[in-house]
């Protein structure tokens, strides 16, 4: 059921690459709740061409972006609000990308080039946008911008390797910026901490499977599954979370307080 809460706002999803992604269930339940949006990705995982897809039930276009190119960045911020008729309302960093964890590399073997490149791309990239909005002039105030984590970020969790570096950058980076840009524009800076999910980047990491099994059982209602993660967001994204900023919000039902219980 929708309830127009985004009628009338305008904004970015990054990272939707397949009907799998966060992202993906995101732009559906943006656009069910009447936001107008651009869709993006690296250029790369454009090549698939499922987003075509989703832009068209969207009722959108697709403007690509490596998040780590400072100028595809600034393109996209300028021409989105071009596109979409006015400055933005929401953007949604939803990616994530690890060539150790891809490869298959041990934490005691980490190829320190490839350790440089996730850290760009799962952390880096989130500054990388916030500052192309900012330079851009992109943002409306009151604006609200989400990225994606995991609790791997603030706990040991050894099977996410270098991923827990840059989810650490990541939150890191929403501390920081959501300061500047509170005291700035408004605009407010927020991440979430998901559930695993059965995404390409969530069953990409070892052990994918048993750590997705042992959260369900230690979860009382079981994983948060990635629809909720998006009915989330765009709360996150509407008018009846302005006094929410610099926040890491959970969406994991409360997986990650158990792990503190338990000591684990
Ligand atoms: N799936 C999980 O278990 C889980 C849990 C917690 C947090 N997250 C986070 O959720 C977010 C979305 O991941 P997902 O699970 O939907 O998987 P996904 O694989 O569907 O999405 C990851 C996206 O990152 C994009 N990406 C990679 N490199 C990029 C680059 N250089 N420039 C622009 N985009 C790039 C990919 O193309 C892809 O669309 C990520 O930040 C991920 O770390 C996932």
């Amino acid at each position: 059921m929708a309830n127009n809460l985004l009628k009338g706002k305008r904004g970015i999803i990054f990272g939707a690459l397949d009907e799998n992604s966060i992202a993906w269930k995101t732009a559906l339940k943006a656009h069910e709740e009447g936001a107008s949006f651009i869709l993006t990705n690296a250029p790369i995982a454009l090549r698939m061409g499922k987003i075509n897809e989703l832009a068209k039930a969207c009722n959108t276009e697709v403007i690509p972006a490596d998040a780590t190119s400072e100028e595809d960045l600034l393109n996209l911020f300028t021409r989105s609000v071009e596109v979409l008729g006015g400055k933005l309302d929401f953007v949604l960093h939803s990616i994530g990308m690890s060539p150790n964890v891809r490869k298959d590399k041990s934490y005691g073997d980490l190829n320190y080039d490839w350790f440089l490149k996730t850290l760009d791309i799962s952390g880096v990239s989130f500054h990388k946008v916030m500052q192309a909005a900012e330079k851009t002039d992109a943002m409306n105030e009151w604006g609200s911008i989400v990225a994606l984590s995991y609790i791997a970020a603030q706990r040991s969790f050894p099977d996410y390797s270098d991923m827990a570096q840059a989810k650490a950058v990541l939150e890191s980076i929403a501390r920081s910026y959501g300061y500047r840009f509170a005291k700035t524009k408004k605009v407010r800076v927020n991440t979430i901490s998901q559930s695993p999910t059965k995404t390409t980047a969530g069953s990409g990491i070892s052990g994918f499977d048993v750590f997705y099994d042992y959260a369900q059982m230690m979860s009382f209602l079981g994983n948060a599954s990635a629809e909720y993660c998006a009915k989330y967001i765009v709360v996150m994204f509407s008018v009846f979370t302005h006094m929410y900023t610099i926040h890491y919000l959970f969406n994991d039902i409360a997986y990650s307080t158990i792990i503190l219980s338990n000591n684990f």
